[in-house]
């Protein structure tokens, strides 16, 4: 695998896979950090005179053209970012995006449409992938949110083209390697999110790497109740074994980690915009209430622990941050990270949405762009796109 500024691209076409996959309110995209993260590929491209083919998936269409999900309003948005219009084609394959192709100049940028249109992309298909190939002479893979998908366009079409990793999965790549591999210590993972049994091979990994795991949201809950503690009609994993699994391997000394679990909560009767709330000892949760947020006391703790990391991993908001009653916890921890100055990496959908939404963003030394993706290589799996990539020999 060569280094993506190296490679000759003027006046070849440049197949770049990127995920473009960012969510839509009727035609309008709503988050812009996927295409904000694209935008630096593309116009490097660009500029040094490639006709630049970019590839994208949008949703779940599952084999179907769906209307609402068309490539249209991630190209206007993609336009903007760029500062010049890029051009679309009604298909990813065949005569329709064949001619869109040929039509480009050198420097000229095109969106093909949504590649799971097609049955073919997620099945990974050879013949698809062929088609995809026809269309470029080099491939560039810089989708790293995708990277754990086998499909078409991020493994299999790297067996037909010069391939090479695109600047964004190298960046992610090297950031996650970093504190994965060599962090500065301590190093804390800061781990929310809905459920212990989604995450269970990310704990076990962290536990084994980190100084200190900080947990809240559901997560924490499931953790509680394993341990016999009252949490009343919280969100928790009805299977309580992969959370006693953890609470187990510490008993047994399995983990480098100390665990911090919450020692207080926000309740409310319910999830509303308008409820009362309370904030408890974990022993004095009642049967009827739901946490729905680490409380004060724990926060501060929290603080604490991060305020003396080198190194932070967040993963998971600590509460149901998108209503403000219950934002706070998921606040503290964000700003902790961002006073400590420790190297922060912030992985998988909902803590990045926190971020941007508490203003954090811009004081993080990293957001993925990943979610699953992510996900997956904490997990220490290898990733196809990523595999794919490394078996493929560039011309
Ligand atoms: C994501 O948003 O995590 C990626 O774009 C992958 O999407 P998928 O989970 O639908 O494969």
């Amino acid at each position: 695998m060569s280094d993506f500024a190296s490679i000759d691209v003027a006046g070849k076409r440049v197949l770049v896979r990127e995920d473009l996959n960012v969510p839509l309110d009727g035609g309008t995209v709503t988050d812009l950090t996927r295409i904000d993260a694209a935008v630096p590929t593309i116009r490097s491209l660009s500029e040094r005179g490639a006709k630049v083919i970019v590839m994208s998936h949008l949703g779940r269409p599952n084999g179907a053209v769906v209307e609402s999900l068309r490539m249209a309003p991630v190209a206007k948005a993609l336009s903007a970012q760029l500062g010049f219009d890029v051009k679309t084609a009604p298909d990813c394959v065949g005569p329709q995006a064949q001619a869109a192709v040929d039509a480009l100049r050198d420097g000229d940028v095109l969106l093909l449409e949504n590649l799971r249109f097609h049955k073919e992309e997620e099945a990974g298909d050879d013949a698809f992938a062929r088609s995809l190939a026809s269309l470029g002479d080099i491939y560039v893979n810089d989708a790293f949110g995708t990277a754990h998908r086998a499909h078409a366009s991020t493994s299999v079409i790297a067996k037909y083209l010069p391939a090479y990793m695109g600047p964004l999965m190298a960046r992610e790549l090297e950031m996650l390697d970093s504190i994965l591999e060599n962090p500065k210590r301590p190093f804390v993972a800061v781990l929310g999110g809905a459920k212990v049994s989604d995450k269970i091979e990310v704990i076990d990994r962290l536990m084994s790497i980190c100084d200190c795991v900080v947990v809240g949201g559901g997560m924490a809950n499931t953790l509680l109740a394993a341990e016999g503690r009252p949490i009343g009609k919280s969100l928790c994993d009805k299977d309580l074994g992969p959370a006693l699994g953890v609470l187990d391997g510490i008993k047994h000394h399995k983990f480098k980690a100390k665990l911090h679990v919450p020692k207080d909560a926000i309740v409310a009767k319910q999830l509303a915009a308008d409820v009362d709330t309370e904030d408890v000892k974990i022993a004095d949760v009642k049967p009827d209430d739901m946490i729905l947020d680490i409380g004060a006391g724990t926060a501060m703790d929290y603080r604490g622990v991060i305020l003396d990391a080198k190194t932070v991993l967040w993963n998971g908001p600590m509460g149901v941050f998108e209503n403000d009653l219950f934002a706070a916890g998921t606040e503290a921890v964000g700003q902790a990270i961002a006073d400590s100055g420790a190297v922060s990496v912030v992985g998988g959908g909902d803590s990045a949405a926190a971020a941007h939404k508490l203003g954090f963003a811009d004081k993080m030394t990293h957001i993925s762009t990943g979610g699953g993706a992510t996900l997956e290589y904490i997990e220490g799996k290898e990733l196809p796109g990523v595999a794919a990539l490394r078996s493929a020999k560039p011309a």
